[in-house]
Order: structure tokens, then sequence, then C-alpha cells
């Protein structure tokens, strides 16, 4: 039989409502956090295990954090310190934590497509925290929360994401999740970090900083020097990037949100005072992470499969 299991591997394996059911869920989980007793029994019994090849402090924290919040059993693999330091491969590593059998199995790794390949090593609902800089679908959906959050919609908005489009799985989620929801995108960089021919997806390019004027929300994004292939020379220097596309205080009006996933160069891709200024909603989405991560565990656990309408066609004997 097809395999009818829901996964979170990529943003568009939601549809327009499924990412609008999430975050109303979310945002039901906002009141526990209000609370003296942080935690709510709707996932008790379930496991969750998080296994994170990349380095991580928002979202594995979260992740933890979330799953506990739900009074889940939750289990954290680090790579470093684990067997993965001594060779042991993705698969063994995950069959072997699904031998405990949990539920949700929660992924970061280095490549491409590791997100994917777990859902075939384990019997467990897959998320996927991060595969290479190819998609971070919970990183969407907290920015989603956070936008409709701080603008009461979402149809409409106008959000540039600027910097290092090129090597960010945060972009490439968010784009598509932004304009599934109606928001217009526009990408802002030096071309060298701007993938050729991105505008075919509906978003609009820019190099110059001058543009993000029109925005609602400024996205700022990580210039990510270790996804930079050796020697390769994408901008010129960091000094040189700050200086035409470093997003400042003086770059942005006080009516614009500004917005950065973490970890932030301070004084590089953002000036340092922006980022701690009103108008920066950098920590909110980190407690929005943690509301949006909660919904994501108990939306797979909850509706394990995918809508019968997806499923093939049943063969009827004659
Ligand atoms: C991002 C990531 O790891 O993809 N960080 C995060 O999850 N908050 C963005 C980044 O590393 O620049």
């Amino acid at each position: 039989m097809d395999d009818l299991r829901r996964h979170l591997i990529a943003i568009g394996d939601l549809d327009r409502e499924g990412i609008e059911r999430i975050l109303e869920t979310a945002a039901s989980f906002e009141s526990v956090q209000e609370r003296e007793v942080k935690k709510v029994p709707t996932l008790r019994g379930r496991t969750v295990v998080n296994v994170f090849f990349e380095s991580s402090t928002r979202t594995s924290s979260s992740f933890e954090l979330a799953a506990k919040r739900l009074s889940a059993d939750v289990m954290s693999l680090k790579a470093s310190g684990s067997s993965v330091d001594k060779g042991e491969s993705l698969k063994d590593t995950i069959q072997t934590l699904s031998a405990y059998g949990p539920d949700v199995v929660v992924i970061r790794h280095a490549a491409i497509g590791a997100a994917l390949k777990t859902t075939g090593y384990t019997n467990a609902h897959v998320v996927n925290a991060g595969d290479g800089k190819h998609q971070h679908p919970t990183q969407c959906l907290l920015d989603l929360y956070t936008i409709r959050e701080a603008l009461g919609r979402l149809d409409g908005v106008q959000v540039a994401i600027v910097g290092d489009v090129l090597h960010s799985r945060v972009a490439r989620s968010n784009i598509q999740g932004l304009l599934a929801v109606g928001a217009q995108v526009l990408l802002v960089g030096p071309p060298t970090l701007i993938p050729r021919g991105i505008e075919a997806t509906g978003v609009r390019v820019s190099h110059e900083i001058g543009d993000i004027a029109t925005a609602d929300v400024v996205y700022v994004l990580r210039m990510q020097s270790e996804r930079m292939a050796e020697g390769a020379n994408y901008v010129p220097s960091l000094r040189e990037y700050t200086e035409r596309w470093g997003v400042t205080s003086s770059r942005v009006s006080p009516r614009q949100i500004v917005m950065h996933p973490g970890p932030m160069n301070r004084g590089v891709e953002i000036g340092a005072d922006l980022a701690d200024s009103n108008q920066s909603l950098i920590l909110r989405q980190v407690q929005a992470g943690l509301v949006t991560r909660m919904a994501v565990l108990y939306d797979l656990v909850t509706r394990p499969y995918r809508d019968t309408a997806e499923r093939p066609a049943v063969e009827v004997a004659a």
C-alpha cells in the first residue's frame, strides 16, 4: 500500500488551508505560555525524537520545549558526541532511534533531501528542521505567524527578503509560503546571491537596497559563509556587502517591521541597534517558534494521514 503518512518536508506539503490551520492551532497554544504551569496533556504518551546533525540553537530548543509542553516524551540527539562521530550513517541512526517507536522524528541535516530520505527509515511522521539549502518549513510557519500577528493579515502584505538568498533554506521556504498565502515578495541583494531565474516563481528581484522602502516587512537573511564554496567570491568583502546591502536604522522607516531568522551577524547584514529596536520582531519570532512547533507536532499526530481525496484510486476487482 502507498505510504499515506503525513510529513512536513517542504512548505509545499501544506496548502493554504493547511498553513492557516496550523497558524490557528499555534495561536490557541499561546494561552498555555501565559499560565503558571505551561503544559497541556495533549501528546501524553507520544514520543518525539529530535536528531540534529547540524548546529542549531533556536530550532532544536523550541522543538524540544514544544514537545515537552505538549507532555510528549522527547529525546534529542545532537550529532556531535553520538555515534555519528564514529561514521554511523543517516540510515543507521534513524533506524536505531526508530526502534523506540517514536511518533515524530524531527531532523536537521546538511544534505539536501535528508529529511525526505528519513521517511523511508522510520514509521514516524518526519519534520524537516532544515536540509542543506533546500527547505526549513517550520521557520516559514513561525515567520508567517509573526507577520500575521504584527500586521493582522498576510494577504497583500509586501515582504522584502534581503541578502544571501542563494544559500538560504529559510528564503526558499518563505518565498513559497508567503506566495501561497497571498503576500508579495521582493528579493534584494547582490546578483551573485540571488538565484538566477527566480522571478519565474512569482517574486520580484532588485539589487538596490533602496527598493526595500515600499515593503511592510524587511526580512534580513544571515550571510551564510559556511555554505559558500571556498575560494568563490560571492561578495568583494563583508565590509562592502554591509555598505551596500546592510539593513540599518537609516535604511528602514519606523513603520516597517524587521525580522531575521537568527543567528545574526550584528553589524554585517543587520545593524545592531536596529536588531534591538522596537520595530524588530526577532525575539517575537523565537516565541512564535515555540507555539508554531507545538502546532506542527499536534497537527501531524492528530491528522496522521493525507486526505482521502489524495489517496490513489483503489482498483476494484471485476
Ligand atoms: C536558520 C537555519 O539554520 O536555516 N536558522 C534558524 O533555523 N533559525 C537560518 C540561518 O542559519 O541563517
